[in-house]
């Protein structure tokens, strides 16, 4: 009797093990960590006090196709980009967000990935903090605070596996963009290569930590974002457009820091022994989705104005009085800022496994997990 008991609990015991050694084995990689902006945050500004209600995005219309419908913080109408690069990972979902979990937990949560991301961040610190959303967490806070913790954890070698996931520098450009309007001084490279050196040294200090594969999301054409064409096509003050009816000067930013982007991170990889890279060309994404190429299983008609938000071009803001668009798969934008969760599956699905090199450089995304 007692040996066919202890039988049965190790059968019971092996069933158990492969359930649970299943359920992890299964991600392609043991943890996403993700940084950046509104592009990515999952819920870490409902977080900060101080953050105004533009910055954040826990109240519908947002999340309308998310789970029961429920506002999250995530600036979209349901899964963000790091969302779905997660899914494609086999998680659920994004990592959490950091300010939303407990000393206790940030520790087991490290074994499988949190997220730092924070809308209205960028690149530079004075970004976001101040002009225009009062405070958020930035990427310096961000970085920092992973180091921290991966240093206390000690298992660089699960971080040197781990995928780390970077959308950030919209919003420098946008701010930019605004403030330095009238201002003749202003240098454009000189702009440019403050951010460039400010994204390498998060890449170092994150690298230091034990991080070697890193996707990077360049910023899109974000003059092409409802609430810049509205800009630009203000008829009271009317700007510059480029050849898709956007606002022309941040498209140029973009279009500039771009190679600049792909060059830092080519030298990085030759300086930082067993970094890997996917660097991804969110601009010829775009430029896909405009020139009319079909998106693999998807079909957007509606390229220049929001899904939710009144007036010209939706780019009004997006809440529960707002206008709500009926199909949310043939929209790019969600709101005057953000793309659809379409959009960002879309784009998931291309960085994952893109075939062509023109989105994803020198690999994509399931090439970099399987290093
Ligand atoms: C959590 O940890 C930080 C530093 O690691 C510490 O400053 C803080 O007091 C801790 N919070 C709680 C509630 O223990
Ligand atoms: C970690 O994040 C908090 C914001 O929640 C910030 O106050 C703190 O300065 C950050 N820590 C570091 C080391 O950057
Ligand atoms: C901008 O700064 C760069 C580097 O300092 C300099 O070479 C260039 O001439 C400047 N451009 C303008 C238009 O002032
Ligand atoms: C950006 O604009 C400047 C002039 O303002 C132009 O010389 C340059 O070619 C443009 N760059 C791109 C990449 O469009
Ligand atoms: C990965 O990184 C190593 C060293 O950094 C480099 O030699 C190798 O070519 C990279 N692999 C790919 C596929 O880019
Ligand atoms: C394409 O559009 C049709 C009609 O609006 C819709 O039923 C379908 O779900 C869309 N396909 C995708 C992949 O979103
Ligand atoms: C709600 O959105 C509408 C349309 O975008 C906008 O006109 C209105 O000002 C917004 N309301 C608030 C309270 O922000």
């Amino acid at each position: 009797m007692a040996s066919h008991s202890g039988a049965f609990s190790l059968v019971a015991l092996c069933l158990l093990l492969e359930v649970v050694l299943r359920g992890t084995a299964e991600t392609l990689v043991p943890a996403v960590f993700v940084f950046g902006d509104s592009t990515v945050d999952i819920g870490n500004n409902n977080f900060i006090e101080k953050c105004d209600i533009g910055c954040k995005a826990n109240y519908p219309h947002f999340g309308v196709d998310y789970l029961n419908h429920t506002p999250t913080g995530r600036f979209s109408n349901g899964y963000n980009l790091a969302d779905q690069l997660a899914q494609l990972l086999h998680f659920d979902e994004s990592p959490p967000p950091f300010l939303s979990l407990s000393n206790a937990s940030l520790k087991t949560r490290m074994s499988t990935g949190i997220s730092f991301a924070s809308g209205g961040s960028g690149l530079l610190d004075a970004t976001g903090n101040g002009r225009v959303c009062t405070q958020v967490f930035s990427m310096t806070e961000q970085v920092r605070n992973f180091t921290k913790l991966a240093r206390k954890w000690g298992r660089a070698d699960l971080i040197s596996k781990s995928l780390i996931f970077i959308s950030t520098g919209s919003n420098d450009l946008f701010e930019y963009t605004d403030f330095s309007d009238h201002n003749s001084n202003r240098n454009d490279t000189v702009f440019l290569e403050s951010l460039v050196a400010s994204y390498t040294s998060f890449l170092k200090e994150l690298y230091g930590a034990g991080a070697k594969k890193f996707t990077v999301a360049s910023p899109s054409l974000v003059g092409c974002c409802p609430s810049q064409r509205a800009i630009a096509h203000d008829p009271k003050n009317p700007r510059d457009i480029d050849e898709y009816g956007c606002f022309a000067a941040p498209n140029n930013l973009s279009r500039q820091l771009y190679p600049m982007i792909a060059t830092m991170l080519h030298d990085l990889s030759l300086e930082l022994p067993g970094m890997n890279y996917t660097l991804v060309d969110s601009i010829k994404i775009l430029e896909w989705v405009f020139y009319n190429t079909v998106i693999p299983s998807s079909n957007f008609t509606v390229l220049d104005t929001a899904c939710c938000g009144g007036g010209p071009f939706g780019a009004d803001g997006c809440n529960s009085s707002a206008p709500l668009c009926q199909d949310r798969s043939n929209h790019l934008f969600w709101d005057e800022y953000h793309p659809t969760a379409a959009a960002t599956g879309a784009a998931a699905k291309l960085i994952f496994d893109d075939t062509t090199g023109l989105f994803t450089h020198p690999i994509n995304l399931q090439q970099l997990v399987e290093l």
